[in-house]
């Protein structure tokens, strides 16, 4: 109790500060070491493209004693996980062999590369009981592996064991400086909340030099949001999803009135100016400590990129392209083509739905298209929910897009 007690001395102002009265604050440490190792709420990545999986380890997990308090954080690509572990630091993680893209092996290789990952647990399961594959998964840094099917008691009886070593063996100092940097973590996602209005306000307010107004961010927020939860990204990314889609076209504040509101086509010149926007917004948000805009500028570099490397401002192909910006250009043409613009009237959906098809693999992410058509009612429902009072164009300018002369 010594060193938490020392530990006390040392930081108090910054509990105190956060809000915790001197009861709460002994009350925590008397948690930290009366309830357990298990208490420092252990987090578990889960990286496995099986959408089934995300929902059974977590079930599985959940049943276990001393495991009430365990959170997932799950993803279907070894990109996003790696991504999300430059910034994060699970307790214990759990990888599938076989996935699209970045195999497991090389998850766990790279993972192993980052600091305090080294002695990070992690299980790799594998759809086969193969031995050369299991001597690269031990070699890459996996401590265990498991053969598909997995034998539910066995999964939970290896988890269960990895999971307790792992959390008691961290070090009461550095329990607390968790507990210190959630109830941080807290704070600033309170404060988080109150600028998110501030940030759909001002995004608004950027569109309404151009043609895209009304209830068009509300609509591409709403889409993005309902495309990545069912491309199966987690809660917290699909709720920055929906806040920072609308940042799409921030950058257009910086296009001058004669190119942004000429009636007509560009000229060649004109239109390589307009398509700076994408990188005014990425400069403007960039260099934000907020995940939130950082992500904002990352949809507003990568919104016109294209699947076949024919988009701009980078020509990036593929995967190669942001997944925000691949999601968000999916909703902001989808939402484009079905509204009224000052220079065309809205397409039929039949119409609209065509040419989404026609690009599927080219303009846009397949796996994108492929949800979005799935989900047409619920998006459907929210052009209803959302849509915009405005008067009919003439029906001489039936199907104009935007473009250059
Ligand atoms: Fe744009
Ligand atoms: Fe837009």
């Amino acid at each position: 109790m010594k060193n938490v007690c020392r530990q006390t001395l040392v930081c108090p102002r910054g509990m105190f500060a956060r809000g915790l009265s001197g009861t709460e604050l002994v009350a925590v440490f008397q948690k930290i070491y009366l309830s357990g190792c298990l208490y420092m709420n252990p987090l578990v990545l889960l990286l496995d493209d099986r959408k089934e999986s995300h929902e059974l380890v977590p079930r599985m997990l959940k049943g276990l004693p001393g495991m009430e308090a365990v959170r997932t954080v799950c993803f279907t690509s070894g990109r996003e996980a790696l991504d999300w572990c430059h910034h994060n630091e699970p307790d214990l993680c759990v990888v599938d062999f076989q996935m699209p893209g970045m195999d497991g092996i090389t998850f766990i290789t790279e993972a192993r590369k980052l600091p305090r990952f080294g002695g990070i647990p992690m299980i790799m399961l594998t759809g086969a009981a193969d031995n050369d594959l299991r001597q690269r998964a031990l070699m890459s840094g996996a401590n265990d592996f498991l053969t598909r099917p997995v034998d539910a008691e066995e999964f939970k009886t290896r988890l269960f064991s990895l999971l307790s070593l792992r959390m008691s063996l961290i070090d009461p100092l550095d329990r607390v400086e968790r507990l210190a940097h959630d109830v941080e973590l807290l704070e600033r996602q309170v404060l988080e909340r109150e600028h998110e209005q501030i940030i759909f306000k001002l995004s608004q307010l950027s569109s309404l030099r151009d043609e895209e107004t009304g209830y068009h961010m509300h609509r591409v927020a709403h889409i993005s949001r309902l495309i990545a939860q069912e491309m199966g990204h987690d809660d917290a990314f699909c709720d920055m999803i929906y806040l920072a889609a609308p940042m799409h076209d921030i950058g257009k504040v910086g296009i001058p009135d004669k190119i942004l509101l000429k009636p007509g086509k560009l000229t060649p010149d004109e239109w390589e100016v307009m398509k700076t926007h994408t990188t005014i917004g990425y400069d403007v948000l960039r260099d934000s400590s907020s995940p939130l805009l950082r992500m904002g500028a990352e949809i507003a570099h990568s919104h016109h990129e294209q699947y076949n490397g024919q988009g701009y401002p980078l020509r990036l192909v593929g995967e190669a392209i942001p997944v925000v910006g691949r999601i968000v250009a999916v909703a902001d043409e989808l939402d484009a083509l079905l509204s009224v613009r000052p220079y065309k009237q809205a397409w039929n959906l039949k119409d609209a739905l065509d040419h989404m098809r026609r690009e599927r693999g080219r303009h846009f992410d397949p796996a994108c298209i492929d949800v979005m058509l799935r989900h047409i009612d619920t998006i459907l429902d929210i052009h209803e929910k959302f849509a915009d009072v405005v008067e009919p164009v003439s029906s001489e300018t039936p199907f104009l897009k935007r473009g250059v002369a």
